[in-house]
């Protein structure tokens, strides 16, 4: 493999998973990587590891550099196993090897790899690591995603590697910013923020505000999946803060299911009414679409139309599998409405309200309800639904 620098004695030695398609529930149509970077210095360090199955490439990327035997220190920003399962290996041949992670970091990996790990030790924050000409900082970043994380600074070069913050799950040839498609690369960034980072929002906010005013400036960003945000970290920084802040479009997201295509009549009236008032829609029949590309959808739009016929008097399962999700996910500042097609006792969209309402979202009331098939008038209203809704989002 060509050696990857992202500066002198700085070397990207991860994974790359071009086949995985699904991480945890979470579609990676596009693959993903597993990112660790190996510094050369009096102390040789290593800073994440990748998922267990890649720990060959891991191994061979490092003795492409150096002996693996060779390294003196191991930094671990992450607990999770897509990042740590590769430690216990690596551990072995650097037998040497200092571990550094956080206070929970260490417990966490006690618990997922038993007593070895007791000797980790434990950095706090804003604690430096000299390394000889360079220095290590930690950053906490507590919930960010999880009670473990921080994130990794190396002053000289002014790079921080932030583990899953900034991130996305695309697989490439090019290890930057500037080597891959700018699109394709900040619509897997919307796809990872929205359905990794969205319920975290305000820590978000709180973490990027503390680093901008300790002064701390990035020339690059070097997250643990994904590309280097080499040739423009700000690019990132500021889609955060947007995302972070609740920022949205004057979009609708109409997402459905449907048995015999009375939810669908309804579905299409409702995004006619929507459009008709100059709105962006986009919609999403949940048996064509997979929740993760559902919720990147919602991360930007003002208002959310869920429709579901009835079964078995409850909601159409897709859109139940839709619905906890969108909970869990927490999406802030939003306007939800509910509608669907009935038989005969209904249940559905009384089902999606109350769920709604008490994960503490905005529900537009009443909801709407067609029993068996919308004629002309049925459909007006729910014409008459999408404009209003487009109104609301307007407004
Ligand atoms: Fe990429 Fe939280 O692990």
């Amino acid at each position: 493999m060509v050696k990857i620098n992202l500066a002198r004695d700085i070397y990207w030695v991860g994974a790359v998973d071009w086949n995985i398609r699904d991480f945890h529930g979470y579609i990676t149509s596009r693959g993903s990587t597993y990112n660790a970077y190996l510094i050369l210095d009096d102390k040789v360090t290593l800073i994440d590891t990748v998922k267990h199955t890649f720990s060959d490439d891991l191994i061979a990327h490092i003795s492409e550099i150096i002996n693996p035997e060779k390294i003196d220190y191991i930094i671990v920003n992450h607990v999770e196993m897509d990042h740590s399962s590769s430690l216990p290996r690596i551990a072995k041949i650097a037998k040497n090897a200092t571990i550094f992670s956080s206070e929970r970091g260490k417990d966490a990996l006690i618990e997922h790899y038993g007593p070895d790990f007791t000797g980790v030790k434990t950095v706090k924050n804003g604690e430096e690591l000299k390394l000889g000409e360079r220095t290590l900082k930690f950053i906490d970043a507590t919930m960010l995603h999880w009670p473990d994380s921080m994130f990794t600074y190396i002053i000289e070069d002014k790079i921080l590697m932030p583990n899953d913050a900034f991130g996305q799950h695309l697989a490439s040839g090019g290890r930057f910013d500037d080597e891959v498609d700018d699109h394709v690369l900040m619509e897997e960034a919307t796809k990872y923020y929205a359905n990794i980072l969205m319920p975290l929002g305000p820590l978000v906010a709180r973490k990027i505000q503390e680093v901008v005013q300790s002064g701390l400036t990035c020339c690059m960003i070097a997250p643990s999946h994904g590309i280097i945000w080499r040739k423009d970290p700000d690019k990132i920084i500021k889609a955060y803060t947007s995302w972070a802040a609740g920022e949205t479009k004057t979009k609708i997201a109409i997402v459905y299911d449907t048995m015999w295509g009375s939810t669908d009549k309804m579905a299409r009236a409702i995004s006619e009414g929507a459009i008709s008032e100059g709105v962006e829609v986009k919609m999403l029949k949940m048996r064509s679409s997979d929740n993760s590309e559902a919720i990147t959808e919602i991360l930007e739009a003002k208002a959310v139309l869920v429709g579901s016929p009835t079964l078995n008097n409850g909601m159409f399962p897709t859109v139940g599998s839709f619905m906890t999700y969108a909970v869990g996910l927490k999406p802030k500042d939003k306007i939800w409405g509910f509608f669907g097609s009935f038989g005969w006792g209904g249940g559905a969209v009384r089902g999606m309200s109350e769920m709604a309402r008490k994960a503490g979202f905005e529900v537009h009331e009443p909801g709407l309800e067609i029993k068996y098939v919308p004629d002309e008038e049925d459909l007006k209203k729910c014409l008459d639904l999408g404009k209003q809704i487009a109104k609301e989002v307007k407004a």
